[in-house]
């Protein structure tokens, strides 16, 4: 934390003046701004660069509040809401008519979410209504876990930045889809699909389905480093790591291994526990994408349960 850093009044007057914040969240900071005010979702777009079809999702209090924003609520969602709100989850319901199409994209469900941060839970108190926060990272980049990666997306494009120390989950939440007849995993996130499966007395389909509404984590170059990022399979062994460097004829790889650095190569060794490996990925992706390199190796982490929202972002990252 840092002297520079907004306090919570700050953030919520500015909020309420339809500007944008930078906003910590457990999972990643978010770019937060009122999701009843067309004028504050324009700015949160452009500020991002993000194309306007995109749906934002809409941060509430609490589960309280579902009502508010979504109708045909079923009991399912409010189990889950129940069962890991606040927490690293979102739901996907029938939009509420009085949400505003800025927010889902014109589409007819809207994405709702009650995150865990303290900071975030004390201006959504503050405030008392809805906020959208997509990840505070110009579009297509790598999501910012402090608040000082904020700062160095926008600088003084954003003036007040809340800073909640670094991200206690390190990834964007799980997404799961209810508007429809089968609930559905949009997007992994750090909460176990097993977990959602039990409360919810089902199995969830996985991925987006064809006309379903569109997740720009799902396209392929997301979360991406500017330095070209590759996927090693195998890439325990040093050898896989030297024979990644040579097919794509790297000066200076950086290298992402789960041990110890193999013997003449830079980079860094990564926890071997997946929760401590998604807390500090983002951080490690854009302090090795600092220009020093050119080029990313990653050595694919285990393909389980445990693994698979961190193999889901590592594969976005070396995706272009
Ligand atoms: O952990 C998170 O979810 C973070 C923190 C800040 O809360 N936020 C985040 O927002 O990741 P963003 O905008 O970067 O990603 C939101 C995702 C997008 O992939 C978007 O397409 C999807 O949610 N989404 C939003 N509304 C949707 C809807 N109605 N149907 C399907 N997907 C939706
Ligand atoms: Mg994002």
């Amino acid at each position: 934390m840092d002297t520079q850093s907004a306090t919570i009044e700050q953030a919520v007057s500015a909020l309420r003046r339809g500007e944008c914040v930078g906003l910590p969240t457990e999972t990643v900071y978010g770019l937060a701004a009122d999701a009843r005010n067309v004028q504050a979702i324009a700015r949160v777009f452009a500020l991002k660069g993000r194309p306007l079809a995109h749906p934002l999702i809409v941060h509430i209090p609490d589960g309280d509040c579902l009502d508010e924003w979504a109708v045909e609520i079923p009991e399912a969602a409010r189990r889950l809401a129940a069962g890991f709100w606040p927490g690293p989850l979102t739901l996907v319901l029938r939009r509420h008519p009085s949400v505003l199409d800025a927010v889902t994209g014109s589409q007819p469900t809207v994405a709702l979410r009650v995150p865990a941060h303290p900071l975030a839970g004390s201006v959504l108190a503050a405030f008392g209504g809805g906020l959208v926060a997509p990840s505070a990272n110009r579009f297509g980049r790598v999501s910012p876990t402090t608040a000082a990666h904020v700062r160095a997306e926008f600088g003084d494009a954003l003036p007040i930045v809340l800073d909640g120390g670094a991200s206690a989950i390190g990834i964007e939440s799980s997404i799961v889809d209810l508007s429809g007849d089968t609930p559905r995993l949009l997007r992994p996130g750090m909460l176990s699909p097993t977990a959602i499966e039990h409360l919810l007395g089902a199995t969830l389909a996985r991925g987006a389905q064809v006309n379903s509404p569109r997740v720009p984590g799902s396209l392929a170059s997301h979360y991406a480093p500017r330095t070209p990022t590759y996927w090693i399979d195998g890439g325990a062994d040093p050898e896989a790591l030297h024979a990644g460097a040579r097919a794509h004829a790297l000066q200076r790889p950086a290298v992402m291994v789960m041990d110890a650095l193999p013997p003449g190569m830079a980079g860094r060794a990564m926890p071997a526990d997946a929760q401590d490996y998604a807390r500090v990925l983002y951080a490690t992706l854009r302090e090795l994408d600092q220009g020093v390199f050119d080029g990313i190796l990653v050595a694919a982490p285990p393909d389980t349960a445990a693994w698979l929202a961190i193999r889901d972002r590592l594969r976005r990252a070396c995706a272009r």
